[in-house]
């Protein structure tokens, strides 16, 4: 079992992470906070394997519970679902003095974070990711939101937990294109932040597929540290953390125009590094060699990089015009100098764009 420190002033808190770890929730909650009841949000899928274990730590450390189940799925990550946890809390009578668990993947966190965050302008809120794309990525550092039908998380709070508890034996149940879908964003850390571990993940591609206790474990923790350190250098967003954005500008735009349905978030995000690794590359930003090197680690977790031949690049570029995060009209994007290191450029042109786009649609890989 391993702990990393989130340092943000009194905002702090621990992540834990471990094999076997559910049990210790109860007594991670109460060291927390005197709580007199805690609701755990969460889907029927996650329920029907960790919900009791999760209880019953709750319960032999002395705390009260509630359990709110909303569907499964993105396209339930609304304010409609929201409202539905709300009246939960209500029914179940939690008041300030209380606290909510997000147990699940990433859409639960979001989602049950967002909940907590406003519910009787805010309460408090413990993380139980159940994904790998939460453990690494959606449960730490504080981003709560929603969907809302013109775009993805459009409506959210920063919030951050008052602790995060990751058991790795729950990827045991994840069906494999999660556990890639996951990967992909731990790749993402390594080719924004770190190169010795890039080189890990490329080097035991295979056993972390296979779940693989001791490289999975290493890879996580690794993973997660990465994230901490951008998000306490830049919790909210004024600079560094935009980093973190390497691959999703072209990622989401091919997730929205394939309407959420074909590619999970990391099959996406996947193809959206090569190509904007791509453009890194042919601008003379990144060092020769980045692109393939990351197609490489990508194809040996089996994941996508080839661009979609069904996805037009004028309706590529369309969508990641209409991205929230272009700032005065000039499209902004994070990308690699080298594998380890990246930076946001503010000011890459329409031109460069859609060439790196149909560079990457002739096939060049
Ligand atoms: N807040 C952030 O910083 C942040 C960062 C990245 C992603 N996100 C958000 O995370 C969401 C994606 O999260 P996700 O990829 O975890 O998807 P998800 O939450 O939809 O989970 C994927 C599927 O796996 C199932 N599942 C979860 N845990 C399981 C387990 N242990 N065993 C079996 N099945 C299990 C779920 O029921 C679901 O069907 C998106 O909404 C994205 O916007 C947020
Ligand atoms: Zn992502």
């Amino acid at each position: 079992m391993s702990e990393i420190k989130v340092n943000l002033g009194e905002r702090s808190y621990v992540i834990t992470i471990g094999s076997g770890i559910l049990s210790e929730l109860g007594k991670i909650v109460t060291s927390a906070g005197n709580y007199t009841l805690a609701a755990v949000v969460t889907n029927p899928t996650v329920a029907a394997h960790y919900a009791q274990p999760v209880l019953d730590s709750l319960h032999s450390a002395g705390v009260r519970t509630e359990v709110i189940t909303v569907p499964s799925g993105e396209r339930f990550k609304t304010l409609n679902t929201v409202r539905k946890i709300y009246d939960g809390l209500i029914e179940a009578k939690m008041d300030r003095g209380g606290a909510v668990i997000a147990l699940g993947g990433g859409v639960i966190g979001d989602m049950a974070g967002f909940a907590a965050s406003t519910y009787m302008r805010g309460i408090d809120f413990f993380q139980v990711p159940t994904t790998l794309l939460a453990q690494v990525d959606a449960s730490v550092g504080g981003k709560t939101g929603v969907d809302l039908p013109q775009g993805k998380n459009l409506v959210g709070a920063f919030c951050q937990p008052r602790a995060v508890v990751i058991d790795i034996d729950t990827l045991n149940t994840l069906p494999m294109r999660e556990l890639r879908s996951g990967l992909a964003e731990l790749v993402k850390h390594g080719i924004i932040y770190d190169q010795a571990f890039f080189h890990f993940v490329d080097r035991y591609a295979s056993e972390l597929l296979q779940r693989i206790e001791c490289p999975l474990i290493e890879a996580i923790t690794r993973s997660v540290q990465i994230k901490v350190n951008v998000v306490e250098q830049d919790e909210r967003e004024g600079g560094l953390r935009a980093i973190l954005n390497f691959g999703h500008t072209i990622g989401h735009a091919i997730e929205m125009l394939s309407g959420y349905g074909k590619y999970r978030h990391g099959e996406a995000l996947a193809i959206g590094m090569v190509t904007e690794a791509l453009l890194a590359e042919e601008m003379g930003i990144a060092e020769p060699g980045t692109v393939n090197a990351i197609a490489k680690v990508l194809a040996r977790l089996r994941l996508p990089i080839a661009m979609d031949p069904a996805l037009s690049t004028a309706d590529i570029v369309r969508a990641i015009e209409l991205d929230k995060k272009n700032i005065g009209g000039k499209i902004r994007l994070a990308l690699p100098i080298k594998i380890g290191e990246c930076r946001v450029f503010a000011d890459i042109t329409r031109d460069a764009l859609i060439a790196a786009i149909e560079r990457h649609g002739a096939g060049r890989l």
